[in-house]
C-alpha cells in the first residue's frame, strides 16, 4: 500500500505537464471538425486593429519601434476621442464585402483596453471618449449575423509587472541590464491580470466565437507557455466558452487540444499546412497595406486583384482569409479600406459560391493554365478562377468524362464543352482524355471570372 502511494507520488512528479494536459477538454477529431465547421465554411473574415496607436498613425508597434516610454505614450490616451465611431457602419461594410466573421483587438501590445475592465484604468472608458467600444461593436456585428471574435494581446507594454523582454519598447542588451530593469517586477501579478481580463472578455459580452491570443516568443529574453500559464488559461477559456475557436499562439503547438487553427501571417502559403503529414485548419491574416493599425503615410496598398487572389488562393488550399482594417483615430475606416472592401464585395456578390463551403479541389483535377481551383464537396462543383483571361479555347487536362455542365458563375451563361481543340496538331500537348471550353473572346466584366463545372 505504502509502495503504491509512493509510486503514484513519483508519477505525479514525473509527469505534471502530462497531467495538466489531460485536463484540457478531450475531443475527438470528428467533434473538433464539427466545432470548426461554420468557420471553415465561412472562409472570409475581418480583422480589426484599433487602439490609441491610431493617433500617432505610424504602426501599432510605434511604442516599441520608437522606444517610447509609458509617460510619453500617455498623450495618445489623453487625446483618444473617436467621435465618428459607428460600429453599425463597420459591420455593414464587413457584411457587404462578403465577410462572415470579425475579430477585433480587445487589447493590443501597448496594453490599452477597448473594453471596460475592472482590473485596469488603462481603458477606453477613461479616455475622453468614455465608452466601452467593445460592447457596441459586439452588438453591431452580431446584428449583421457575423461571427464575433476577440484578439487579446498576451504581450503588455503598459502593465507595471510585465517584465521587459526582447520585444519590449525598453528592451536591453545584456542579462545584467534586463535584471536591473526587471527588479521588483512580478510576472505572477501580470499572469493573474491576463487571466482576469480574458475571463472578463469571455464573460461580459455573450457568446464569443473566436479567441485570437497574440503572441509567444520563447527563448532568450522571450516569453512562452510558462509566462502566460498557457494551459491553465486555455482551460479557463474552454470552460467559459465551450464552442470557441482558438488560434495557435499560446506556445502549445505540441499539446493535444492546445490550439484549433494555425495562423500564417502576411505570406501566401504554398500548400495546405500540415503537421506530421496531416492537413490542419488554417487562416492567414493579412493587411491591406503593411501595417495593422492605422498608418497615415503607408502607401503600399494591395490592389483589388491581389486581394481577391489572396482570398481565392487561400480557399484553394483549404484555408481562410482574415483581412485587416485599421480604423482611424476618429473611428472610421480609411477611404482606401472602404474602396477595397467595396470592390471585394462587388466580386463576392456574384462569385461567393466558389468561396463559401469550398476547399481544395480533389487531386485528380489538374489545375488548368493560369487559374486557381476551388471545390464544393457538398454540391460537387468545381470552380476555375481565371487569373489571366485565356483565348477562346480553354484546355482542361484529363477532365474528359468528369464534367456534366459548365457555366460562368457571375451570370449563369452556358460555356460549351467540346473535344480538346488542336490536339492532333503540333505544339499541343492535349490528349483524348482532355476537354475544351469555348470561352467568349471578350473577357466578361469581372476582375477574376469564375467557371462553374457541374461534375459527374
Ligand atoms: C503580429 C503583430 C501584431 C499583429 C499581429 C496580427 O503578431 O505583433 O501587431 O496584431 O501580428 O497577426
Amino acid at each position: 500500500m505504502k509502495r503504491a502511494i509512493l509510486v503514484l507520488w513519483a508519477l505525479t512528479l514525473a509527469i505534471p505537464e502530462a497531467i495538466s494536459q489531460r485536463a484540457l477538454p478531450a475531443e475527438t477529431e470528428a467533434q473538433k471538425e464539427k466545432r470548426l465547421q461554420w468557420w471553415q465554411d465561412a472562409r472570409f473574415g475581418m480583422f480589426i486593429h484599433w487602439g490609441i496607436y491610431a493617433l500617432p498613425a505610424r504602426h501599432e508597434w510605434v511604442k516599441n519601434r520608437e522606444r517610447i516610454t509609458t509617460e510619453d505614450y500617455q498623450k495618445y490616451f489623453d487625446h483618444f476621442n473617436p467621435d465618428l465611431y459607428d460600429p453599425v457602419a463597420w459591420a455593414k461594410m464587413a457584411k457587404e464585402a462578403g465577410m462572415k466573421y470579425a475579430v477585433i483587438t480587445s487589447k493590443h501590445h501597448d496594453g490599452f483596453c477597448l473594453f471596460d475592465s475592472k482590473h485596469t484604468d488603462y481603458k477606453a472608458t477613461n479616455t475622453p471618449y468614455g465608452r466601452d467600444l467593445i460592447k457596441e461593436w459586439v452588438d453591431a456585428f452580431r446584428a449583421e449575423g457575423l461571427g464575433v471574435g476577440f484578439y487579446y494581446s498576451l504581450i503588455d507594454w503598459h502593465h507595471p509587472h510585465y517584465t521587459v523582454d526582447r520585444v519590449h519598447p525598453q528592451r536591453a542588451n545584456t542579462k545584467e541590464e534586463y535584471d536591473a530593469l526587471n527588479q521588483g517586477k512580478n510576472m505572477d501579478i501580470y499572469r493573474k491580470y491576463l487571466k482576469d481580463q480574458v475571463r472578463e472578455i469571455l464573460s461580459n459580452y455573450g457568446k464569443i466565437d473566436i479567441l485570437w491570443l497574440d503572441f509567444s516568443f520563447p527563448g532568450e529574453f522571450g516569453k512562452g507557455r510558462d509566462d502566460w500559464d498557457s494551459i491553465e488559461l486555455l482551460k479557463m477559456v474552454r470552460q467559459l466558452q465551450p464552442g470557441i475557436i482558438v488560434n495557435d499562439r499560446l506556445d502549445l503547438k505540441d499539446v493535444p487540444g492546445g490550439w484549433d487553427f494555425t495562423t500564417p501571417e502576411q505570406f501566401k502559403v504554398q500548400q495546405w499546412p500540415e503537421i506530421d503529414g496531416k492537413k490542419i485548419p488554417w487562416e492567414t491574416c493579412q493587411t491591406f497595406s503593411g501595417s495593422w493599425g492605422y498608418y497615415r503615410d503607408e502607401h503600399t496598398w494591395k490592389d483589388k486583384k491581389q486581394l481577391l487572389v489572396l482570398l481565392i488562393e487561400s480557399v484553394s488550399k483549404g484555408g481562410n482569409l482574415l483581412l485587416n482594417v485599421g480604423p482611424t483615430g476618429r473611428g472610421d475606416f480609411d477611404y482606401r479600406a472602404v474602396k477595397a472592401l467595396g470592390e471585394m464585395g462587388g466580386w463576392m456578390h456574384h462569385n461567393s459560391r466558389s468561396i463559401y463551403g469550398c476547399t481544395e479541389a480533389p487531386q485528380e483535377f489538374e489545375i488548368p493554365e493560369h487559374s486557381l481551383l476551388t471545390y464544393n464537396p457538398h454540391t460537387k462543383r468545381l470552380y476555375i478562377h481565371l487569373l489571366d483571361y485565356p483565348l477562346t479555347n480553354f484546355h482542361l487536362p484529363g477532365y474528359k468524362g468528369k464534367v456534366k455542365y459548365a457555366q460562368f458563375l457571375h451570370d449563369a451563361s452556358e460555356i460549351l464543352i467540346s473535344a480538346p481543340y488542336g490536339h492532333h496538331m503540333q505544339g499541343s500537348k492535349a490528349t483524348e482524355n482532355d476537354l475544351n471550353l469555348r470561352l467568349p473572346t471578350v473577357k466578361p466584366n469581372v476582375v477574376i471570372p469564375v467557371i462553374e463545372l457541374f461534375l459527374e
